[in-house]
């Protein structure tokens, strides 16, 4: 289905070809929504300029050949030479009606890409903390949205599960027992394990910091011992991670772990082929990439080390590699970091060398989706009081339980399982339409109160929406089954009409900017557009039969389009609220 948007425009570039040639057919008629009309055309401003005329008499010329006369009303110039274009009611309706019988809700397949999205990526042996959060929550929209719109989606959870500390953890479970209560804690409260064996190594009790540093090089050897007790670790803190995703209703599964470690044979390789091209030279011991344009302090040139002086590889070498996989080995078309803003300088570097190696066609696009930071009600980065990072488990307990009180005075007589997964699912849905409603790259105040209110801008706002327009359609009983042709009359219907059918462009804008909250902001619009209508329009006391299953059409077309949008945020529309 093409939307208003895209058919208008169509017409316009017709008709500028029509008036001025063809040289003036193609050029973007500049259309937007306007206060004035549904949607204002501006060409006539920019091609006055070319063509020596008035704007004016430039956009009367374009009116003379618009042919819009089976969608809009008569079109006006207006100001300085805008073209006012306002939709017929039998227009919209007809498009409405096409839009409530599509399974899809008006959203066009795109020609499908492969899209690996690098997110989430928490470490192991820690809590995952209010950035990762926002990564998982943002990247999982991405996902999903990607996916909808036909691509493939390859989700790369790209976790820390390498690096010296391992040689210390591994001991700790070894002193502590890989079946105890201790070793529990991987699952239940990581932070707490990693500190135990933090706090041995830094007191060094019976060369505990000794048999770490074996340790280390016993897992970089492939000694097997080492290595069973080192994948028991990952496993545990996998549990971890795939309670919280469950939590969070994410999509990510073990089958997206692509952590560091994954890349380890083929670090050495990566450096030895950037050396022997001459992009890698050595530098005071550590082997690094120059690259143009990266200085620092007095224009001194900052160097992407891709192997330490002591032998060690560290993150831009693992990086390189995600490029060259997913390059390679995924045939990515379009690859996603979405990945905290302060590590712009080090994705930067790293895109600059895999282009320089060749590991990164042109024809290949990398974005950094960059992931802001997540404010206290103080503006500070979010701790606890003691100053410790908040647990996200905490947090997300929290907005599901504030949402359960909401629930027990809204809806008393839930049953406690049909309570418990509602809650859930506002309380979740609170917290993710928070992040996501913001632009991802904004810092934003973790603010549960606001989060959970049913008023202003949040999710359950949307989710009661929905439940709302639900409730409506069980009460029209089965009239509400059929799509009933559509009338448009009233200006609420029109309006109404019109929202819904910006839908499928919306999402594809998110597709394309990767910019989730412009959904968030589109589902806040439609959510007012429709209380507007159904203020303004009785719908199951209508007078008049048809007019009443046309409006329980345009209900049924809105609860699709919420259900849908909500669905690719990645949050659920409760049955009640
Ligand atoms: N594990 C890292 C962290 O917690 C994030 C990794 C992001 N992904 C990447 N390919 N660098 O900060």
């Amino acid at each position: 289905m093409s939307s208003p948007a895209d058919v208008l425009t169509e017409r316009l570039q017709h008709a500028l070809g029509a008036a001025f040639g063809t040289e003036y057919a193609g050029v973007d008629p500049v259309l937007r929504p306007s206060q004035f009309a549904d949607f204002q055309a501006n060409a006539a401003l920019a091609l006055a300029k070319r063509l020596g005329s008035s704007p004016r008499d430039v956009a009367a010329r374009i009116v003379e050949h618009l042919d819009v006369a089976d969608l809009c009303l008569a079109p006006v110039v207006s100001g300085p030479g805008f073209v006012n274009l306002t939709l017929s009611g039998e227009w919209l309706a007809a498009r409405v009606a096409e839009q409530a019988a599509d399974p899809r809700a008006g959203v066009p397949l795109q020609e499908p890409q492969v899209v690996p999205i690098d997110y989430s990526a928490p470490n192991v042996a820690k809590e995952m903390h209010v950035g990762h959060l926002r990564t998982t929550v943002v990247g999982d929209a991405l996902a999903r949205t990607l996916e909808h719109l036909g691509h493939h989606v390859v989700r790369q959870n790209h976790i820390g599960d390498w690096g010296t500390p391992f040689g210390m953890l591994i001991e700790h479970l070894l002193d502590v027992g890989e079946h105890s209560a201790e070793a529990r804690l991987l699952v239940d409260d990581p932070n707490a394990f990693y500190q135990a064996a933090r706090r041995k190594f830094d007191a060094d009790d019976d060369g505990f910091a000794d048999r770490a540093r074996r340790r280390v090089v016993a897992l970089q050897a492939g000694d097997p011992e080492t290595l069973r007790l080192w994948h028991e670790l990952i496993e545990l803190s996998t549990a971890y991670f795939n309670s919280i995703y469950q939590l969070l209703d994410v999509t990510l599964t073990d089958a997206d772990l692509a952590g560091e470690s994954t890349y380890n044979d083929e670090l050495a390789g990566i450096c030895a082929e950037l050396e022997a091209a001459g992009i890698a030279t050595v530098s005071e011991g550590a082997l690094c990439v120059f690259l143009d344009g990266f200085t620092g302090r007095e224009g001194r040139p900052v160097p992407l080390i891709i192997r330490k002086s002591d032998g060690g590889y560290g993150y831009a070498t693992t990086d390189l590699a995600t490029i060259r996989h997913r390059v390679r080995d995924l045939h990515a078309d379009r690859v996603l970091y979405v990945i905290g803003e302060p590590q712009g300088l080090h994705l930067r570097m790293v895109f600059a060398a895999a282009r320089k190696a060749g590991w990164l066609p042109d024809t290949v696009e990398v974005v950094h989706v960059q992931i802001g930071n997540v404010l206290g009600k103080d503006g500070k980065i979010l701790r606890s009081r003691s100053g410790e990072p908040v647990r996200l488990r905490t947090l997300l307990d929290e907005a599901v339980e504030r949402a359960t009180v909401v629930l027990a005075g809204s809806q008393p007589d839930l049953d406690d399982a049909a309570r418990a997964t509602i809650a859930r699912q506002v309380g979740i849905g609170a917290v993710k339409y928070a992040d996501l409603s913001v632009a991802h790259d904004s810092e934003y105040t973790f603010d549960l109160d606001r989060m959970v209110s049913a008023t202003g801008n949040t999710g359950p706002y949307l989710q009661y929406a929905a439940a709302r327009i639900r409730s409506i359609l069980r009460r029209a009983g089965g009239d509400a089954d059929q799509i009933a042709p559509v009338v448009v009359t009233d200006e609420a219907e029109r309006l109404l009409a019109l929202a819904l059918l910006g839908f499928g462009d919306v999402v594809a804008q998110v597709g394309a900017s990767l910019e989730p909250h412009r959904l968030a902001t589109y589902l806040f619009e439609l959510a007012q557009t429709f209380t507007t209508f159904y203020d303004h329009c009785p719908v199951l006391k209508a007078d008049d039969r048809a007019v009443r299953a046309s409006r329980l059409t345009l209900c049924a077309a809105t609860l699709a389009v919420l259900e849908q949008g909500l669905g690719l945020l990645g949050i659920a529309a409760p049955e009640r609220m």
